[in-house]
């Protein structure tokens, strides 16, 4: 007799009243004597199942009494429709066989402290809200390759090891590479920008580093990096892409996901509703409207997290900040002819208080002022020699951004802290399990 999973007996492709075949592990036990209860959980759902003593042939009786929490199982029996149980059918068992047991589970327990679920990540995950996560991020990438796919973009798989770094040599991680040194990438970027000359618009995700010391809900020292990269747009242009992007993905994971979305109590319209266009500021406004809220900036002041807190506390659509001035930006951001002093850039910050999620600009093309800035920026310019050879053979105006996925699911599950948006999250104090 074949397996089923639990999502296809719950989405009533199975009907009532058959045998069925399950496998998965003991997500809950209730022991009441007579009645053994067993919510089985597979990589699709929870099932509760059933003994019952003078039905149940009293070999799979007891071995329901005693499989354990989270040990795995093989379980034969009738489904029955049954109003009370999680998603309306119940299995009687008839047979059970113990796969693997399950002694002393150490979260067993129904509450723990962070810290303790975070030692224990590579169990922590089998919960269902965990698993929830893990599935509307999957509902993410998904979507936005779907998007990408759309827009005629090419994805491309750019190198982790550098002999360079993009955004500032603060956040670097530095690693032996032989006899010489190389960097963990920062962000995909520069190589995507030698891709367009090939492929015109291209995008990529994987992984960028970044060894912050900051300790925030929303810093990872690893994550996973969206970003894309356009021939022959202007800032303008990207800016639209992004709010294009956003609220595809957005639409996408409020349609079809909305059984995860029930789980965080989360409106599935929230995210049906995201669409073009967002709003936009520009940083001057930025600064002034933090004054107002009593904060101390001046203008020519980075925002950390407090600032892009109170920027989106009190709205609903996502906020483009634009023009920041050059001084606090990345070396290869183009200056504004319009407003000198200031960048052709964008960040993308979500509402209700969780910042930044997307950086983006126009790319600097003159040669001899990329030449420049690095050296401003106290790099050697020998290393950037082969980006500066794509302002030198055929360049082109273009522009690019780079969008956190983890970020962006924290926002649409409204979760507390960006660890739990990545199964094995990297902070400064964490590099285990
Ligand atoms: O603003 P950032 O540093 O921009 C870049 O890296 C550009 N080179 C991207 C590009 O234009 N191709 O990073 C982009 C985004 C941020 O907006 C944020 O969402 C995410 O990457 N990010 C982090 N996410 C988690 N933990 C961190 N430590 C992050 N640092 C950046
Ligand atoms: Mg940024």
């Amino acid at each position: 007799m074949p397996f089923q999973h639990v999502k296809d007996i719950l989405s009533g492709k199975l009907n009532g009243n058959r045998r069925v075949k399950l496998r998965g592990w003991v997500y809950l036990k209730r022991d009441l004597g007579d009645l053994q209860f067993i919510l089985l959980r597979d990589g699709t759902g929870v099932m509760q199942t059933v003994a019952r003593k003078g039905v149940t042939n009293p070999e799979a009786f007891e071995k329901a009494r005693k499989a354990a929490q989270e040990s795995s199982l093989i379980i034969e029996g009738s489904l029955k429709k049954e109003k009370r149980a999680p998603g309306g059918f119940e299995v009687l068992i008839e047979k059970i066989e113990i796969v693997g047991s399950s002694d002393n589970y150490p979260l067993a327990k129904k509450s723990h402290g962070v810290e303790f679920l975070m030692d224990n990540r590579h169990l922590w995950l089998r919960s269902p809200k965990q698993r929830c996560i893990l599935r509307v991020r999957e509902g993410v990438v998904d979507a936005a390759r779907e998007f990408f796919r759309r827009e005629d973009f090419v994805e491309v798989h750019p190198p982790m090891l550098t002999s360079s770094m993009v955004e500032g040599g603060a956040t670097l991680f530095q690693v032996k590479y032989f006899d010489r040194k190389a960097y963990l990438t920062q962000s995909s970027q520069l190589y995507l920008e030698a891709l367009i000359f090939s492929l015109e618009k291209v995008w990529c995700l994987a992984p960028s580093f970044r060894a912050e010391k900051s300790r925030t809900r929303r810093h990872l020292t690893e994550y996973w990096h969206l970003e894309a990269e356009e021939a022959w747009y202007g800032n303008e242009e990207n800016i639209k892409l992004q709010e294009k992007l956003v609220s595809f993905i957005c639409n996408k994971v409020g349609e079809n996901y909305q059984e995860e979305l029930e789980t965080f109590n989360i409106d599935p319209k929230r995210l049906c509703t995201v669409k073009p266009p967002f709003k936009r500021m520009r940083y001057e406004e930025a600064v002034s409207k933090l004054q107002r809220k009593g904060f101390n900036v001046k203008y020519g002041d980075d925002f950390g997290s407090r600032e892009e807190r109170a920027l989106t506390i009190d709205i609903k659509k996502p906020l483009f900040v634009t023009n920041y001035p050059i001084e606090i930006k990345a070396f290869y951001m183009k200056e504004d002819p319009d407003n000198p002093g200031t960048v052709l850039c964008n960040d993308l910050l979500l509402p209700e208080g969780y910042g930044e999620v997307i950086g983006g600009s126009e790319r600097e093309t003159g040669y001899e002022k990329l030449v420049k800035r690095i050296r401003e920026i106290g790099e050697s310019v020998e290393n950037y020699k082969w980006y500066l050879d794509l302002r030198k053979y055929g360049s082109i105006p273009h522009s690019g951004f780079g969008l956190g996925i983890e970020r962006l699911i924290m926002w649409m599950l409204k979760l507390q802290h960006i660890r739990e948006a990545i199964p094995f999250p990297r902070t400064p104090d964490r590099i285990y399990p």
